[in-house]
């Protein structure tokens, strides 16, 4: 008897250290609720990709329950309707909008839904992503992970740019794993198609995906730039390490750690908080081109910080979408068989690619 009242004294003292430090870690940071408990976003219109799963369906449910018109960009239409029908029920201000970020097609197919549908956009949040795929390439010859975690988003990102608002906030849902890219001088001096999307015999899929992450921080700092001086911002926003959703269910070693990771890790709500904070807090008014983490400000990698690189990524951006993206509208407009919207097509792109040029 003494013996297991010792044991059971041992298992208490156990439980109390790791309720200890889950309650440490989760004081940690905000819920995405206290985040947003105060902020009024009614007749506000936020655009987010990957609106159904994870990280991205707590911010759509946040932004709803504030009052904000959420255009949800979703490749599965079953899972966006689900969380459509369930939170229409409560308010009424979602839009789904199919898109698949494997395919450039169609990214411009959705983006002219978009354009044909909505007025304005006050913020826009990049959030879907992928993690753990094996090497595959897309319909546009691009490996997966770059072109659904960076390339596509971009690419909406330049087309529906003129809906954008003079106050709108962009915010690119990015990872801290940015940090572990090691580029030679060389290679950001100079990047090539293959730095980025990466060939099979170059590939894993961490690496594919800090760097597709890295760009997306690069992007931030050529349109913090770009839009200096007109009331534009754009943010980068970690949500936290190993957070227990679906991005890792492609191979199961990853379920497995981030499983073992769940009690130190944050709730999908606090993940949630970060990216709302940069898209949606009063006291980011006037200030771009950041990295925040814990909903403070956070200094990037200094690969990240590179202005030179980001306009250098910029530049191969728009080289690669240039190559891919006129064959893949001719393919559309055939499709549409209607000459003034493929007249007003082959503007937009245009207009995108000469703005982001120039
Ligand atoms: N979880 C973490 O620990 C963590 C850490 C750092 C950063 N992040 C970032 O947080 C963001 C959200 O991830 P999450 O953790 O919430 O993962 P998640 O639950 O897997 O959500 C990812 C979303 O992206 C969508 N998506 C994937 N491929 C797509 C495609 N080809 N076309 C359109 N949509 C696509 C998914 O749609 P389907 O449902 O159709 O697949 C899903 O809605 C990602 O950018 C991720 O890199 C997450």
């Amino acid at each position: 008897m003494g013996t297991y009242l010792k044991h059971i004294h041992v298992l208490e003292s156990c439980w109390k250290i790791v309720k200890d430090n889950i309650t440490f870690v989760r004081i940690h940071g905000s819920t995405v609720q206290e985040i947003a408990h105060d902020v009024d976003l009614t007749n506000k219109t936020c655009l987010i990709t990957g609106a159904n799963s994870g990280i991205g369906l707590e911010m759509t449910k946040c932004l709803n329950c504030n009052g904000c018109n959420v255009l949800m960009a979703c490749r599965n239409s079953y899972a966006a309707s689900s969380v459509m029908k369930y939170l229409v029920e409560k308010n009424g201000l979602l839009r789904f909008y199919e898109i698949n970020l494997a395919s450039l097609k169609s990214v411009k197919n959705c983006s002219v839904e978009i354009l044909e549908n909505e007025k304005k956009i006050d913020i826009v949040l990049l959030n879907a992503g992928v993690f753990g795929l094996p090497w595959t390439l897309t319909e546009d010859g691009l490996e997966t992970t770059f072109q659904v975690n960076y390339l596509s988003q971009i690419y909406l990102l330049m087309n529906i740019e003129k809906l954008l608002t003079s106050d709108a906030r962009v915010v690119f849902v990015t990872s801290e794993s940015h940090r572990n890219v090691n580029w030679t001088v060389h290679n950001s001096l100079a990047p090539t198609e293959d730095l980025i999307s990466l060939p099979k015999n170059q590939y894993t899929s961490v690496k594919a995906y800090n760097i597709s992450k890295l760009c997306g921080i690069l992007a931030m700092h050529y349109l913090g730039y770009r839009w200096l001086n007109t009331g534009k911002a754009v943010f980068c926003a970690h949500p936290g390490s190993f957070v227990r959703t679906r991005l890792c269910r492609n191979w199961w070693t990853y379920e497995a750690l981030y499983m073992l990771m769940k009690p130190f890790s944050k709730s999908v709500s606090q993940a949630a908080s970060t990216p709302i904070y940069c898209a949606t807090s009063p006291e980011l008014k006037g200030l771009s081109a950041l990295y925040y983490k814990d909903c403070e400000r956070c200094e990037e990698s200094d690969l990240a910080k590179d202005l030179h690189l980001s306009f250098r990524m910029h530049d191969l951006t728009q080289d690669m979408l240039r190559e891919r993206v006129k064959s893949i509208d001719d393919s559309f407009n055939m499709q549409r068989k209607s000459a003034n919207f493929a007249r007003e097509l082959k503007e937009v792109d245009n207009n995108v690619i000469s703005n982001y040029t120039g």
